[in-house]
Protein backbone atom coordinates (compact mmCIF):
# COMPACT_ATOMS: atom_id res chain seq x y z
CA UNK A 1 0.00 0.00 0.00
CA UNK A 2 1.43 3.42 -0.60
CA UNK A 3 2.06 5.41 2.19
CA UNK A 4 0.47 8.85 0.50
CA UNK A 5 -2.22 8.05 -2.30
CA UNK A 6 -3.02 12.21 -3.91
CA UNK A 7 -6.10 12.94 -4.43
CA UNK A 8 -8.09 16.11 -5.48
CA UNK A 9 -7.73 17.56 -1.63
CA UNK A 10 -4.68 18.02 -2.39
CA UNK A 11 -5.14 20.01 -5.62
CA UNK A 12 -4.16 23.67 -5.47
CA UNK A 13 -6.09 24.03 -9.14
CA UNK A 14 -3.05 24.27 -11.37
CA UNK A 15 -1.81 21.55 -13.39
CA UNK A 16 1.89 21.87 -13.25
CA UNK A 17 2.23 21.75 -9.73
CA UNK A 18 -0.51 19.07 -9.32
CA UNK A 19 1.79 17.05 -11.59
CA UNK A 20 4.39 17.61 -9.87
CA UNK A 21 3.27 17.25 -6.63
CA UNK A 22 2.03 13.79 -7.62
CA UNK A 23 5.19 13.02 -9.27
CA UNK A 24 7.01 13.79 -6.04
CA UNK A 25 4.06 12.00 -4.33
CA UNK A 26 5.35 8.70 -6.49
CA UNK A 27 9.25 8.88 -5.50
CA UNK A 28 8.12 9.33 -1.48
CA UNK A 29 6.16 5.79 -2.33
CA UNK A 30 8.84 4.31 -3.77
CA UNK A 31 11.63 5.06 -1.29
CA UNK A 32 9.54 4.17 1.48
CA UNK A 33 8.86 0.50 0.01
CA UNK A 34 12.71 0.82 -0.78
CA UNK A 35 13.06 1.20 3.52
CA UNK A 36 10.97 -1.36 4.19
CA UNK A 37 12.27 -4.03 2.00
CA UNK A 38 15.67 -2.44 3.34
CA UNK A 39 17.20 -2.44 -0.18
CA UNK A 40 19.71 -0.19 0.50
CA UNK A 41 20.97 0.89 -2.77
CA UNK A 42 18.04 1.50 -3.98
CA UNK A 43 16.88 3.71 -0.98
CA UNK A 44 20.13 5.93 -1.06
CA UNK A 45 19.13 6.68 -5.03
CA UNK A 46 15.75 6.80 -4.20
CA UNK A 47 16.15 9.19 -1.80
CA UNK A 48 18.73 11.49 -3.99
CA UNK A 49 15.91 11.40 -6.73
CA UNK A 50 13.80 12.55 -4.27
CA UNK A 51 15.81 15.50 -3.11
CA UNK A 52 16.50 16.67 -6.62
CA UNK A 53 13.11 16.29 -7.71
CA UNK A 54 11.93 18.35 -4.55
CA UNK A 55 14.49 20.87 -5.01
CA UNK A 56 13.07 21.40 -8.65
CA UNK A 57 9.50 21.57 -7.76
CA UNK A 58 10.25 23.90 -4.98
CA UNK A 59 11.91 26.10 -7.60
CA UNK A 60 9.13 26.49 -9.67
CA UNK A 61 6.32 26.89 -7.08
CA UNK A 62 8.43 29.57 -5.77
CA UNK A 63 8.82 31.02 -9.29
CA UNK A 64 4.78 31.08 -9.56
CA UNK A 65 3.88 32.69 -6.47
CA UNK A 66 6.66 35.25 -6.73
CA UNK A 67 5.04 35.99 -10.47
CA UNK A 68 1.83 36.31 -8.83
CA UNK A 69 2.95 38.41 -5.62
CA UNK A 70 1.90 36.56 -2.95
CA UNK A 71 2.93 38.36 0.10
CA UNK A 72 4.13 35.09 2.36
CA UNK A 73 6.53 34.14 -0.98
CA UNK A 74 9.73 34.09 0.98
CA UNK A 75 7.94 32.51 4.71
CA UNK A 76 7.12 29.64 2.09
CA UNK A 77 10.50 29.54 0.17
CA UNK A 78 11.52 29.24 4.16
CA UNK A 79 9.31 26.10 4.72
CA UNK A 80 10.43 24.63 1.73
CA UNK A 81 14.22 24.93 3.06
CA UNK A 82 13.13 23.09 6.35
CA UNK A 83 12.07 19.96 4.27
CA UNK A 84 15.06 19.64 2.07
CA UNK A 85 16.98 20.08 5.07
CA UNK A 86 15.60 17.44 6.64
CA UNK A 87 15.92 15.19 3.81
CA UNK A 88 19.45 15.98 3.53
CA UNK A 89 19.62 14.95 7.67
CA UNK A 90 17.75 11.77 6.67
CA UNK A 91 20.54 10.93 3.57
CA UNK A 92 22.78 11.44 5.60
CA UNK A 93 22.21 9.57 8.65
CA UNK A 94 20.00 6.66 6.74
CA UNK A 95 23.04 4.30 7.15
CA UNK A 96 23.40 4.40 11.21
CA UNK A 97 19.70 5.37 12.13
CA UNK A 98 17.37 2.04 12.89
CA UNK A 99 13.89 3.77 13.14
CA UNK A 100 14.64 4.68 9.42
CA UNK A 101 10.70 4.34 8.44
CA UNK A 102 9.41 6.14 11.29
CA UNK A 103 11.30 9.33 10.11
CA UNK A 104 10.70 8.42 6.83
CA UNK A 105 6.46 8.76 7.45
CA UNK A 106 7.81 11.66 9.87
CA UNK A 107 8.54 13.44 6.74
CA UNK A 108 5.95 12.30 4.21
CA UNK A 109 3.13 13.27 6.59
CA UNK A 110 5.02 16.99 6.72
CA UNK A 111 4.75 17.17 3.40
CA UNK A 112 1.61 15.83 2.85
CA UNK A 113 0.30 18.69 5.65
CA UNK A 114 2.45 21.19 3.47
CA UNK A 115 0.53 20.59 0.43
CA UNK A 116 -2.67 20.40 2.07
CA UNK A 117 -2.39 23.39 4.08
CA UNK A 118 0.35 25.93 2.91
CA UNK A 119 0.18 25.03 -0.47
CA UNK A 120 -3.56 25.47 -0.56
CA UNK A 121 -2.72 29.32 1.08
CA UNK A 122 -1.85 30.63 -2.36
CA UNK A 123 -4.97 29.26 -4.90
CA UNK A 124 -6.35 32.69 -4.70
CA UNK A 125 -3.33 34.27 -5.92
CA UNK A 126 -2.99 31.88 -8.78
CA UNK A 127 -4.37 32.41 -12.58
CA UNK A 128 -7.74 31.53 -13.01
CA UNK A 129 -6.76 27.82 -14.59
CA UNK A 130 -9.95 27.03 -16.77
CA UNK A 131 -9.97 30.40 -18.80
CA UNK A 132 -9.65 29.98 -22.74
CA UNK A 133 -6.83 30.73 -23.89
CA UNK A 134 -5.56 32.42 -20.88
FE1 LIG B 1 5.03 24.57 -1.22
Amino acid sequence: MPLIQWDETMSVGMDELDDQHRELIDLINEAYEAIQRHDEPLMASLIDKMRDYSEVHFRAEEAVLRSRNYPDSEAHAEQHRTFSDKVDDFRRDMFVKTNLSQIFIFLSRWLTNHIMHEDRKFIPWLPETDDEGA
